[in-house]
């Protein structure tokens, strides 16, 4: 093996967005030394593409709002499949954790009274978004970064991890190559977090930027971490469609929480036709009613905008497929109307909505506080990940912990917007936590140099085939292929196709090429990323295979009704001992009575 530069941290956290940056904190608070990896600059993170705000039940514009009425309203959203004891735990920990980002400087907006100022979402019965205008992940990222950078906490930016280390069992570190220079790195640790966020990249049209492609999930997954959900990939309704250069961009749910209204070519605000039966009790069925909503009213029902994504997103896919959408081929998303009934709507808009106003006005030449916007559903989320225990966020894997957007359970089926940026500041405190406990109960393991070889022999393959495949268009063909065949409306024939195709992106990656050297070589970085892309990719399409019924985010075509054979089980992937991926069912476990309770109540 050659003489890698190799270095040590108690605890290794791979990934800087949101749940890495909170769990680098907690680990480094309890006394260990943390280094944190990022993929890219530290403070280029998809946490701030949750715009609108972090779901806390504070209770601050309704008192209402609870712990318990969170809970039930993400079980709801989730459709029954989250795992209970994440949600509950998310559900009581968040006010906290919005409190002490309070604490840590992120300015959040106020309430007249001086209150943290909360906003409606889809699915939430209460107003419970803590925001900063449209630019609440931005806030936190920013607020994480200054809170930690003062803890001492090494950082390692625009390194990317290529494989986990493993002695027996356990997790005792991680091989890297860092871009600047294209050298490999290897970090011992005694406990790794991984916080690598989703794997948007394996569709065509995203809000996740280029970092997004499923690292964590893949490496979990080589090194024995079972995969739950992966078929839930949530589809946020609303992303920019035009210009083509911007299509995917996010178009923050915020905006139909401050009245923001849907609309289709012939000026019907088509959701009123779409209420389903289980929410049709707390769903407004007049725009008056809708407005006084967005306006605060406590007595007043939430605007059918407002329901949840996977169906908000499916109803707008139904406009455009049946020609009822807008020329660039979306829906309109209108929040200039509001001038009907405020006479200072733009400066209005523009306060609440600030980076949308600029958004559209810099990407598209439409001024929002005068012109309806132009929107289609975006691949934004995974609700699959790396499944973990949900109070340890260790995976199966001892010593290898998961955070963030990359861990599952949390969510079922659908997540609730807002309850990302919870999730990340609960789990990412709980993981850093219990790896801190962890690397202080075990000493460093042994790294063997066969792994290590291995890593680096699979890393620089493809210079050796300086004449293969460009890895652009394998990556290209493989966005296109997801986007078609396991997207938003899927069907099993289709889904047997995508598995097809991506035996053949198997074989293109294998033999896709790269030139020049290894310093700061974006073809040679796309050739690392289609393995966790072309991984979970296969991941998401044998579950969705598998599970033969719509609900929440995966909508069966030929299967468009939930199944209750389905209802108390979800789907765990594993890498089986001949190499090949596995699926199997995993039941539910089972709720405890009181819980139960709360959501009888909250009926
Ligand atoms: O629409 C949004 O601002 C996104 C929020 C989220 O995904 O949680």
């Amino acid at each position: 093996m050659p003489d890698y530069q190799t270095i040590e941290h108690d605890v290794l956290v791979i990934g800087a967005g949101g749940a890495g940056l909170r769990a680098a904190i907690e680990a480094s608070a309890a006394g260990v030394s943390v280094g944190l990896v990022c993929k890219s600059l530290l403070g280029k993170a998809h946490t701030v593409m949750a715009e609108g705000g972090i779901a806390a039940a504070l209770g601050n514009v309704d008192d209402r709002d609870n712990w318990k009425v969170h809970f039930a309203d993400t079980m709801r959203g989730g459709q029954y499949v989250n795992q209970w004891r994440m949600a509950e735990l998310h559900a009581k920990e968040a006010p906290d954790r919005v409190r002490e980002l309070e604490a840590w400087g992120a300015v959040f907006d106020r309430t007249k009274d001086g209150r943290i100022l909360q906003r409606n979402f889809g699915g939430h019965r209460y107003p419970r978004l803590a925001h900063v205008g449209d630019r609440t992940g931005l806030e936190m990222i920013r607020t994480l970064q200054d809170h930690g950078i003062h803890q001492g906490i090494e950082v390692y930016m625009e390194h990317t991890v290529l494989a986990l280390l493993k002695e027996g069992e356990r997790v005792v570190g991680a091989f890297s190559y860092e871009r600047e220079r294209g050298r490999f790195k290897i970090f011992r640790a005694k406990a790794i977090v991984l916080a690598t966020g989703g794997l948007g990249r394996a569709y065509k049209i995203t809000s996740n930027s280029w970092e997004s492609t499923g690292d964590g999930l893949s490496l979990a997954y080589e090194a024995g971490a079972e995969l739950i959900d992966m078929e839930f990939v949530q589809f946020h309704p609303t992303g920019m469609i035009w210009p083509p250069s911007v299509m995917g961009i996010l178009v923050t749910e915020g905006v139909r929480g401050e009245g923001g209204i849907l609309t289709n070519k012939d000026g019907k605000r088509f959701m009123f036709e779409s209420i389903p039966e289980n929410y049709r009790a707390q769903t407004a069925d007049n725009e008056e009613e809708g407005w006084r909503y967005c306006q605060g009213d406590k007595n007043a029902r939430r605007p059918p905008e407002l329901l949840t994504r996977d169906h908000v997103a499916r109803c707008i896919v139904r406009e455009i497929k049946e020609g009822r959408g807008s020329p660039h081929g979306g829906v309109y998303l209108d929040i200039a109307w509001i001038k009907q009934k405020l006479s200072n709507s733009a400066e209005h808009i523009k306060k609440k909505l600030p980076s949308m106003y600029h958004q559209f006005k810099q990407l598209a030449d439409i001024d929002i506080t005068e012109q309806p916007m132009e929107v289609g559903p975006t691949t934004h989320y995974a609700m699959g990940g790396i499944h973990v225990h949900p109070d340890t966020q260790m995976s199966r894997i001892p010593g290898l912990f998961a955070a963030g957007e990359c861990a599952a359970g949390i969510n079922g089926a659908n997540r609730l917007g807002g309850n990302s940026l919870s999730d990340i500041v609960v789990f990412g405190k709980r993981a850093g936590e219990y790896a801190a406990k962890f690397a202080k109960e075990n000493q460093f393991g042994g790294i063997d140099s066969d792994q290590i070889d291995r890593a680096a022999a699979e890393a620089v393959a493809p210079f050796e085939r300086a004449a293969g495949e460009n890895p652009y268009t394998v990556q290209r063909d493989l966005q296109e292929a997801m986007q078609e065949l396991v997207g938003i409306v899927r069907i099993e024939q289709e889904m047997v196709t995508a598995l097809e195709k991506l035996k053949g992106f198997w074989e293109r990656a294998n033999r896709a090429g790269v030139t020049g050297h290894r310093e700061f070589n974006p073809g040679w970085h796309t050739a690392l990323d289609l393995k966790p892309l072309l991984t979970i990719s296969e991941a998401i399409t044998r579950a969705a295979l598998e599970r033969k019924e719509s609900r929440g985010a995966q909508f069966r075509d030929d299967c468009p009704e939930k199944d209750d054979r389905f209802s108390k089980r979800n789907t765990m992937i594993f890498k089986a001992a001949d190499g090949s991926m596995q699926i199997r069912w995993e039941p539910l476990p089972e709720m405890p009575d009181y819980l139960k309770q709360v959501i009888e109540e909250m009926k």
